[in-house]
């Protein structure tokens, strides 16, 4: 389906933010059963960042947020939008946007969150791009932000060694000179396969109970394997989708950022398309995997370490929870 968006909308300034405290592979192997090699071997995490007990997901995002402004040269008076992606926001309501809107003082801004789990960050850039080519939003933040340590059952090794903590974001303005925009954009879902990357408990269908604490149901749940063959698919599927839409193949691409969950998932994917090892934008084993944070903060270490550079085409691609996919193309 084409995007139908007629204006040229600029990534005008990045930013991340992960939190100071480091738990390393051999830090869990003193928790859970296991050890580094298992993790580094079918992951590639080595460490993950932790948030402080009083440190808030839209903490996180707000840090991110300045960065972003900062790079961009806006004003927090000019943020007329706030899109939050997070599975893990500070409260059911309020949003976190508007937590950030008020701890970055970004007073003339529309806030809301979404949710799409790993590919949120990817979501939102799309929600906001028909923002600005609608005409009434011009200067927005894109946030993607997690704490996903709080819904981490720390006694189960299926699950507690691939997550992290961490945010990302980006300014979007419209500019129809820009040299660096976004070119085209793929999102789908598969409502089908709602049980395999969940957090079973704390919402209307199952709220938590003494009982159902005890059994950790406010925690992810995930099989493993189902998710890892659906990713590999659905991730592929999305990265072609966004090239064909825009009349680009992948062996035009000059860097491709994926989602930061797994090593292994990302280079079936990459193996696929035919994308080199050289041309994939890896982190994950510093942060693990944060969910809609994670492309966010990929993409700002991309930026500021030179590995895209002016005139790049990059592919951004995500999977998440729902199922969800996503991808975005630029020329950087
Ligand atoms: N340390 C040691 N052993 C472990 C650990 C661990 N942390 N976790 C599981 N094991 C054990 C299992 O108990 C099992 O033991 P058993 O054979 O005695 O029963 C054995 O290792 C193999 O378990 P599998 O689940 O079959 O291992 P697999 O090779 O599939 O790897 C993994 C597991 C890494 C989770 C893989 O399935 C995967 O990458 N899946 C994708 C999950 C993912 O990335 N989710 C993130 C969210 S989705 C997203 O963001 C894309």
């Amino acid at each position: 389906m084409p995007d139908n968006i007629d204006c040229r909308v600029t990534v005008a300034g990045t930013g991340s933010y992960v939190p100071e405290k480091i738990l390393t592979n051999d830090d869990l192997a003193k928790l859970v059963d296991t050890s580094d090699e298992w993790i580094t071997s079918r992951t590639g995490i080595k460490e993950r960042r932790i948030a402080a007990d009083g440190e808030a997901t839209s903490d996180l995002g707000a840090k991110a947020a300045l960065e972003a402004m900062d790079d961009a040269g806006v004003t927090a008076d000019e943020i007329d939008l706030i899109i939050v992606a997070t599975v893990s926001p500070d409260m059911f309501f309020p949003s976190t946007a508007c937590f950030i809107q008020k701890k970055i003082g970004a007073k003339n801004a529309v806030c809301f969150d979404i949710s799409a789990a790993c590919s949120g960050f990817l979501y939102a850039l799309q929600i906001c791009r028909h923002f600005i080519n609608g005409g009434n939003r011009k200067t927005a933040l894109v946030i993607g932000a997690e704490k996903l340590s709080t819904m981490t059952n720390w006694e189960d090794r299926n699950t507690c060694v691939l997550f992290g903590d961490g945010a990302g974001a980006v300014v979007l303005r419209e500019d129809p000179g820009a040299s660096r925009y976004i070119i085209s954009s793929s999102l789908a879902s598969d409502g089908e396969q709602t049980d395999i990357l969940t957090v079973p408990g704390g919402g209307s269908a199952c709220p938590i109970t003494p009982a159902n604490a005890e059994q950790r149901l406010n925690t992810i749940a995930m099989q493993g394997r189902e998710v890892y063959k659906h990713a590999v698919n659905a991730m592929r599927r999305a990265a072609e989708d966004a090239l064909e839409k825009a009349g680009f193949t992948a062996d035009q691409l000059d860097m491709m950022i994926p989602h930061q969950a797994n090593r292994r998932i990302i280079e079936a994917v990459t193996d696929r398309l035919g994308i080199s090892r050289e041309k994939t934008f890896v982190n994950l084993e510093k942060y693990g995997n944060t969910s809609a944070a994670a492309v966010a903060i990929a993409l700002d270490e991309a930026n500021r370490s030179g590995a895209i550079k002016s005139g790049d085409l990059v592919l951004m691609v995500a999977f998440g929870s729902g199922l969800t996919w996503a991808s975005t193309l630029m020329r950087w």
